[in-house]
């Protein structure tokens, strides 16, 4: 990779951190945001990268929501990504992971704890799925005699040796150990998704841009479809926001025989409405009452209710009027007016980072405010 010292990049397979240790080293300044979706392999990049942590962030995450932890952290482009892809070193040399066909090991074969064990996996899977994989993602010649042989005896395969036996018994011996390589590497792409995963990634373009595109056509009537509900477009966008990254994540569960793809998105953000009025339903009632929502304020949005009261939104405008004129200026516009925090930044002329940065402090003062406003009445009465 070409590294310059004013980039940012990310490896999005971290593993053991060879490669990230290796390019913090060639670079004195240059940032890095790593991934990876094993717990092990994070906790343990992290001790190898300690004298870099100022300029090295490692997220427990799968790669796919690579788009969702650039947006957390408020990393608008990057300058080169790594994907190196396939097992660990560490993963495949730990028996207790179940990937090796040479020492025993529950038969797990997962690269992360969310993904059920392999075992599960085969006790659900039906003989001709089963040939199918072997098939297609390990070239395994004997594929429905491997196949069949696993189906029988998926109850009693409990280990990575167990698995073994099976097709030691159905193999010739001098085949034998590239069918052990094919049949394990096959069952591994598979129960973890490997090339379900990198079609999100971006590597097999051609797919990915059809939904992308089909995404992005889609985009004005979900915004439409939000704002129709709660005309407050910082809200839509959220929610096109979030729409587009549950699509996107949950890509592969698309069943054509449920409906067109335009359906299946709907779909989705039919059932962002439902959360998102479920969460409204279980905020507390305004009442006139701030203090309820203060515990709030640092964290979220105000809620529309406050601003719909009459006598509240009078407070709230009040201690708005009071703030200085910068953190006034954008959270009247974000609060108020509605509009995105990109759009504040365009409005007044600095970053969008700059802008949440304002918001965060602006709340902080808004709280305050409103906490000195509400002692000051209570003191009143
Ligand atoms: C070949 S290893 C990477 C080795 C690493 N480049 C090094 O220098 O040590 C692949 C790593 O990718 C991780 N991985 C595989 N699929 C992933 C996914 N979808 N999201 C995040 N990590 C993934 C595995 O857990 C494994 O640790």
């Amino acid at each position: 990779m070409n590294l310059r010292d004013d980039g940012v990049y990310c490896d999005c397979t971290v593993g053991g951190a060879g490669h990230l240790l290796a390019m913090l080293r060639r670079t004195r300044q240059a940032r890095f945001i790593a991934i990876d979706c094993d717990p092990a392999a994070v906790a343990y990049s992290r001790h190898v990268i300690a004298d870099y942590r100022h300029r090295c962030f490692i997220f427990e995450n799968n790669f796919i929501n690579l788009d969702l932890i650039l947006n957390q952290i408020n990393i608008p482009k990057v300058d080169g990504i790594l994907f190196d892809l396939g097992v660990s070193y560490h993963q495949l040399t730990t028996p207790e992971r179940g990937f090796s066909f040479e020492r025993n090991g529950e038969l797990l074969m997962r690269m992360s704890p969310k993904i059920p064990s392999l075992r599960a996996r085969l006790c659900k899977t039906g003989q001709e799925e089963l040939a199918g994989v072997l098939r297609e993602y390990g070239d395994v010649r004997n594929y429905k005699k491997i196949a069949r042989m696993i189906f029988e005896r998926r109850d009693v395969i409990a280990t990575t040796l167990d698995l073994r036996r099976v097709i030691e018994e159905a193999v010739p011996r001098r085949f034998l150990k590239k069918n052990l390589h094919k049949v394990f590497q096959s069952l591994r792409i598979w129960i973890n998704d490997e090339l379900g995963q990198l079609n999100w990634a971006g590597f097999a373009q051609g797919d990915a841009d059809v939904w992308r595109e089909l995404i992005g056509r889609e985009i004005p009537q979900l915004y439409g479809m939000f704002m129709n509900r709660w005309p407050n477009p910082s809200l839509a966008e959220e929610l096109v926001q979030k729409t587009v990254f549950d699509a996107v994540r949950g890509r592969a569960s698309y069943d054509p025989s449920k409906g067109s793809p335009e359906e299946w998105l709907f779909g989705i953000a039919r059932n962002n409405i439902r959360l998102e009025m479920r969460k409204r339903a279980s905020r507390p009632s305004v009442n006139g009452d701030l203090s309820i929502y203060l515990a709030t304020i640092d964290s979220e949005p105000l809620p529309d209710e406050v601003l719909e009261q009459k006598e509240t939104a009078a407070v709230v405008r009040t201690a708005l009027s009071r703030l200085e004129g910068k953190e006034q200026t954008v959270l009247k516009a974000k609060y108020l007016e509605g509009i995105s925090a990109r759009d504040i930044a365009a409005r007044i002329g600095i970053t969008e980072k700059a802008v949440h940065s304002l918001l965060y402090r602006a709340r902080m003062l808004l709280r305050r405010e409103l906490e000195r406003i509400i002692s000051a009445d209570k003191q009143g009465q």
